[in-house]
């Protein structure tokens, strides 16, 4: 499915033109400057992928015009999530409580830029207001609270958000058994497909997803994931597409794990979603700088996954996003308690890593 198919006909929102310039091999070559990072490429990524979004994670506070944050996006993005400002806790703190703020702020920049949105996420464990995690009230009380939660962000962000992570991370690590989160214990083993028909009542043309981690190399997982997928399909209950986190390193998973595994969503005829990808580079914590040599393994993974999503077939691409914009930013390094990561496509100072040169080799 091309990104221009993929506005007009299915989300029938004319959100932006893409023009598409034509580079001559000669011009697409990148002059590397030093080890790590490389000078401006003459092509944006978002020109480069051709059939799918490029995207990214982002927080409000950072959008401001004019910022070399901004810039970037503007120069190489199409489609942005909220990193956390669209979750349950920041939405939705106390019972009755909207707070739409930096959400808002976060939509209203990509309609002033003629970005996509991907929201994320509607139903994640992580992000349950403690109101709800503790609520006093009947499970059927419980149930409605997140039936209108569901319909009011879907409401009004209709036509403004494309998609939405409707459940996170709902199945277990092992055993592949469904995560015993509140909304398992309050509304039953089949909560998610009832999240579904919510948000789907809520917004006809809004495309639902199912997202989580682990998907290449958790085959438990990967197997309850499908199981789910074919009992709703088999049921009529919406899901458009499937969100593969892609928190990965370097070393795995192998080409072979997460072409397996992307395989199966094409399989499953759902779009997919490679939707936070980052590369460690230091998984085993044995360097204190990030080496050249490990640039180059981090760059050559990028190529990787971004060859394996731009190869499948159009109709079930939607996007490839980045979990933050620089390595200092990202979510790894605060929540591994790790300094020492570079993840993600620019060093702290806003330069071009080598990282950003494999995802665009990733295309060719
Ligand atoms: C993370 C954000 O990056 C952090 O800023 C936030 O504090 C916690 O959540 N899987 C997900 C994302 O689905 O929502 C998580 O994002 C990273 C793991």
């Amino acid at each position: 499915m091309s990104k221009t198919i993929l506005n007009k006909s299915i989300l029938n929102i004319l959100f932006f033109t893409v023009i598409f310039t034509s580079c001559s091999k000669e011009e697409e070559t990148l002059q590397e400057e030093n080890i790590i990072n490389i000078t401006e490429p003459k092509t944006p990524l978002k020109e480069a992928t051709k059939t799918f979004f490029a995207g990214m994670a982002v927080r409000a506070n950072r959008l401001e015009d004019g910022s070399e944050y901004d810039k970037i996006i503007k120069r190489e993005y199409e489609s942005i999530t909220a990193e956390y400002e669209m979750k349950m806790n920041v939405i939705l703190p106390s019972k009755g409580n909207y707070n739409w703020s930096n959400a808002d702020k976060i939509v209203d920049y990509a309609i002033a830029n003629g970005l996509n949105v991907h929201g994320h996420a509607l139903i994640w464990h992580e992000s349950t207001p403690e109101w709800l995690e503790n609520y006093s009230g009947t499970d059927e009380e419980f149930e409605q609270e997140i039936k209108e939660y569901i319909s009011t962000v879907l409401e009004r962000y209709r036509e403004k958000v494309t998609s939405w992570d409707v459940i996170n991370e709902g199945v277990n690590n092992s055993g592949g058994t469904l995560r015993n989160t509140v909304f398992r214990q309050r509304m039953g083993d089949d909560y998610m497909a009832k999240c579904l028909q919510f948000a789907r009542d809520a917004d006809p043309n809004v495309m639902l997803f199912y997202n989580d981690y682990g998907m290449c190399t958790n085959i438990s997982k990967q197997n309850k994931v499908f199981d789910l997928v074919a009992d709703w399909k088999n049921r009529n209950i919406p899901i458009d597409g499937i969100g593969y986190q892609m928190h990965i390193s370097y070393l795995k998973p192998i080409r072979q794990q997460i072409q397996i595994a992307t395989d199966r969503a094409i399989a499953s005829e759902l779009l997919l979603h490679y939707s936070e990808l980052d590369i460690r580079t230091n998984p085993n914590n044995d360097i204190t700088v990030l080496s050249e040599e490990r640039a180059i393994a981090q760059k050559l993974k990028y190529k990787e996954v971004v060859q394996i999503y731009n190869s499948i077939p159009t109709t079930n691409q939607y996007a490839l996003t980045i979990w933050g914009m620089k390595d200092d930013d990202s979510w790894l390094l605060p929540h591994h308690n790790n300094d020492n990561e570079w993840p993600l496509l620019y060093d702290k100072s806003f330069d071009f890593k080598k990282a950003h040169t494999g995802f665009l080799e990733g295309l060719n």
